[in-house]
């Protein structure tokens, strides 16, 4: 049976550790020069009706080193912007390509083309949800610290798409995940409730920076307006005062703390530039980390588990 991933709860602790390993292995032989075709012939649609730099630019770099071809598809283009039904769609993309990658605002519209399609489909974000970005993060985290067993992480900021993928990682695989948010902008509680029933660390959610991040090992912000967001941009501003991963914030986790974010990021909002820039960021080596990501991920929907 196909696997998707619509939020990173469709995945096992044991799937979830295949892939750190595949896509931990598949960057050791980039860095060799060695590439692998083992997706030669096969062609990923990666269907976007937002912005995105790294995820589709990583993605499509993903499938051409596997030897297969990525096909970049804006909503916009095709007859869903004339309301052809989505399982019209499903049907007949299903028929050309070996997998859907798709960034789109509405969390349903994705599980609908998930149901629908024949082909695993992948959430590339959603308003909702932001799987991909988590398994790539962890990724980096288990380069760093060896392992993600007993890492404490600290969300500080939006209660958004990319903290909820991050409560759902939590809560399969048993790590700790405190998030500070404030009071308006707490992440859905029906996600947390669900996450906490099942989780086998512990995921709490408070609206003190400060307590969040003692003895964090990772420290994590996003920024505070999401994609879709932008006329709440200046209120947002203010609700978020206090919020900011600034240097003062990082001498209270623990000395080694990773400091990360997904990109883009708003420099002097959600994080000064001397934190981004200084010895505790691992930004831009989580972002390369997107790529072997999505290479373990293709390669697993397209190939090991058909
Ligand atoms: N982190 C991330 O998803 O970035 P893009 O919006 O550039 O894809
Ligand atoms: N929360 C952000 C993540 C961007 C990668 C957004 O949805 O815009």
């Amino acid at each position: 049976m196909k696997v998707d991933i619509t939020t990173l709860s469709d995945l096992s602790k044991e799937q979830i550790d295949i892939l750190f390993a595949n896509a931990l292995e598949g960057k050791k032989k980039q860095k060799q020069g060695i590439l692998e075709p083992k997706l030669q012939g096969r062609t990923v649609g990666l269907v976007f009706d937002k912005p995105s730099t790294r995820t589709r630019v990583s993605f499509e770099a993903a499938m051409i080193q596997l030897g297969g071809v990525p096909m970049y598809i804006n909503t916009k283009d095709t007859q869903l912007i004339r309301k052809e039904p989505i399982e019209d769609t499903a049907r007949v993309l299903s028929r050309y390509l070996d997998a859907l990658v798709v960034r789109t605002y509405s969390q349903e519209l994705l599980n609908d083309l998930a149901r629908e399609s024949s082909i695993p489909i992948v959430n590339a974000l959603t308003d909702i949800y932001h799987p991909c970005q988590i398994l790539s993060d962890l990724l980096t985290v288990i380069e760093v610290k060896g392992g993600y067993e007993g890492v404490k992480v600290a969300w500080v900021g939006d209660g958004n798409n990319v903290a909820h993928s991050w409560i759902n990682a939590a809560s399969v695989l048993g790590f700790d995940l405190v998030l500070a948010c404030p009071k308006e902008h707490q992440p859905l509680g029906w996600i947390v409730e669900k996450a906490q029933r099942e989780v086998k660390g512990s995921i709490r959610v408070i609206s003190d920076p400060k307590k969040a991040v003692e003895g964090a090992d990772v420290i994590y912000t996003d920024v505070w307006a999401s994609m879709g967001q932008e006329s709440e941009s200046r209120v947002r501003r203010t609700a978020f005062q206090g919020y900011t991963v600034d240097q003062t914030l990082v001498d209270l986790a623990a000395k080694d703390v990773m400091v990360m974010h997904c990109l883009p990021a708003h420099r002097g909002e959600e994080i000064s530039e001397d934190v981004l820039e200084g010895p505790n960021s691992v930004v831009w080596d989580q972002a390369e980390n997107k790529m072997h990501m999505h290479k373990a991920i293709l390669d697993a929907l397209i190939r090991l588990w058909k």
